[in-house]
């Protein structure tokens, strides 16, 4: 197998404990609207991939504006590598360069006239050489998957599609945190496996992703770690132990995932080993319910 191509200088620098942005005592209102957030001290650690889980209305897509710039915390701050960022063109130029966040619908964010016009638009507006565009364009629709549709009119692709595009033109801007608000809903199975396996490839290629969903079981299978939004706060740790706490899952409106449900039950019933996490998928359930002795004999070597 070949390298997976590097989309990102991999010695930049990170803040304390990986942090590449974090918030600090952040809080958030909407002018007429609730408090969203407060309080909230929030990291994006380099290399982990993040769910975001919470109920609608829990505040995912509030966060994520504010991890990328989109909305600027009341309170506290944001900061990049531990650097509080500042709101000028200098300092939100330094925040698009490294955070990059994909919204929900992609009707949304599309608006030029064609696929390669809609990738290229965010590193012409950096201002880079032409060549330098091409590039990045040529590697984000690769990347995506979307290098046959470059010269398709925007208004003309399946929604599919739309949301490949809008990801290439985030990938284009070569973030070192791609952030995704909610982006399997409205797939159909294949282009949520399509999509899933995508993302493993940004990863393999060192970019830090982040995805809000309210799919624990999703969130299961693809995450690190796991951010639970409750109304008490937000609780971050690896997905697979934060994913199985009864308690925290049902403060955030949330069920526990199948995996771990069905896992509870086997190991309840003697018909699992009695201790390690998962099934996060069918295939580790065929593998946990068929056990050691009717399985391959593991070898050492
Ligand atoms: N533009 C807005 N103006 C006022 N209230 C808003 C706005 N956007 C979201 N809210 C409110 O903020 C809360 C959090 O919303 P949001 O961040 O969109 O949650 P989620 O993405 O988890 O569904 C909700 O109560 C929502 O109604
Ligand atoms: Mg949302």
């Amino acid at each position: 197998m070949s390298e997976p191509k590097a989309l990102r200088e991999p010695d930049a620098p990170s803040g304390p404990r990986g942090s590449v942005v974090g918030l600090r005592g952040a809080a958030y209102a909407y002018e007429d609207g609730p408090t969203v957030l407060s309080g909230l001290d929030f990291d994006v650690v380099e290399g982990r991939a993040l769910a975001l889980l919470g109920r609608n209305g829990s505040g995912k897509t509030t966060l994520m504006r504010l991890l990328s710039g989109g909305l600027r915390p009341g309170r506290g701050n944001l900061s990049l590598a531990g650097t509080p960022v500042t709101y000028d063109r200098k300092g939100l130029t330094r925040l698009r360069t490294t955070v990059q966040l994909v919204v929900q619908d992609p009707d949304d964010q599309l608006f030029a006239a064609s696929v390669e016009q809609d990738v290229s638009f965010g590193p012409l507006n950096l201002g880079l050489p032409d060549p330098e565009v091409r590039a990045r364009v040529a590697e984000a629709l690769a990347a995506l998957d979307i290098v046959a549709l470059a010269d398709r009119p925007t208004h003309l692709l399946s929604y599919g599609q739309r949301k490949r595009t809008a990801i290439a033109g985030a990938v284009a801007m070569r973030p070192r945190v791609l952030i995704l608000d909610e982006p399997t809903a409205g797939l159909d199975p294949d282009g949520q496996e399509r999509l899933l396996a995508t993302l493993q490839g940004l990863r393999d290629a060192g970019t830090t992703v982040v995805m809000a969903t309210h799919d624990v079981d999703l969130a299961l299978r693809w995450a690190d770690d796991a951010a639970l939004l409750t109304p008490a706060g937000v609780r971050t740790g690896p997905a697979a132990e934060l994913l199985g706490r009864r308690d925290l899952l049902e403060q955030a409106g949330l069920h526990l995932p199948w995996g771990i449900a069905v896992g509870e039950l086997l190991r309840a019933h003697g018909l699992a080993p009695g201790s390690g996490e998962g099934p996060r998928t069918a295939e580790e359930l065929a593998a946990l319910v068929a056990g050691p002795q009717s399985g391959e004999p593991v070898s050492e070597s």
